[in-house]
């Protein structure tokens, strides 16, 4: 009997063809996942990584609202032209305290995991109330009613709290200064001492240009200039995780 002769009788019988690939999924399915039980940790130590600012957060959640992530990724793939790119793959460890990750699926627009810091604050609020004004020919759509949009404080406590629930290191210092800290970072006179302690590295000041008031503005871009900007590179090794 030939081996195909063989094959076909697993083929010809439904019950041993289920049993049969049940075997080959099983054994791909250990092969991945029992290695995982061994490694003391999934994710790698790093240094820097801290919770998300209140405003920081609020951006977070108009960025989820508004389904930034249907064309924007923030995951850089190990790849070189990827990494050529947009900067050093991403860490497990910067979307650790991302409830739920934003690591999106389709690139439409770029992939925005390391774009903090990459434009002036006037460059990210031109851009969304007009993309074509900066980019004349960029598909992505225009978001100016964010610059009217006033932030709902009063959210922000119940957040961090649901944040800490599911495992974000908020402490309480920074629970109960949270409406306060979401003020100050967007008030280019305040005095950020505290804040910066609380949340280091922060970037503060007024955002959107307009003093007036908290836009959602304000959070957003707040939001994108602190990505990818968190984690230490220079105390991070690529071979060993860390040093
Ligand atoms: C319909 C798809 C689409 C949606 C939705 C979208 N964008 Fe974009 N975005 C693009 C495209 C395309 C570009 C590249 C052209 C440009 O710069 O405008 C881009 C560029 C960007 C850039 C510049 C990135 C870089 O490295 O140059 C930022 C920042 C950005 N988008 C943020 C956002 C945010 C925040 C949201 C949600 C409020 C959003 N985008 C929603 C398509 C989209």
């Amino acid at each position: 009997m030939s081996i195909l002769e063989k094959h076909k009788i697993i083929e010809k019988n439904a019950t041993l063809l289920l049993v049969g690939s049940l075997l080959v999924v099983s054994v791909g399915g250990i092969v991945e996942i029992a290695p995982l039980f061994y490694l003391q940790n999934t994710i790698e130590k790093v240094e820097g990584m801290r919770p998300y600012t209140p405003l920081e957060l609020a951006g977070r959640n108009i960025y989820v609202r508004e389904g930034c992530y249907v064309c924007h990724s923030q995951m850089i793939r190990p790849f070189r032209d990827e990494v050529e790119r947009y900067g050093h793959y991403s860490l497990a460890a910067e979307s650790m305290y991302d409830h739920p990750f934003q690591w999106g699926s389709k690139r439409t627009g770029p992939d925005l995991a390391r774009v903090g810091g990459r434009y002036s604050n006037e460059w990210q609020v031109q851009h969304l109330a007009d993309p074509r004004a900066v980019v004349p020919e960029s598909i992505m759509p225009s978001y100016a009613f964010l610059k009217t949009n006033e932030v709902t404080v009063r959210d922000v406590g119940m957040d961090i709290k649901a944040n800490g629930l599911v495992g974000v290191p908020y402490t309480p210092d920074m629970i109960a200064n949270a409406e306060a800290d979401m003020k100050m970072q967007a008030d280019a006179n305040a005095d950020t001492t505290a804040l910066l302690e609380r949340y280091p590295k922060a970037k503060t000041g007024d955002f959107d240009g307009d003093p007036s008031k908290l836009s959602e503005m304000d959070a957003l871009v707040s939001y994108l200039q602190m990505l990818g900007t968190l984690v230490d590179y220079s105390t991070y090794d690529d071979a060993t995780g860390y040093r």
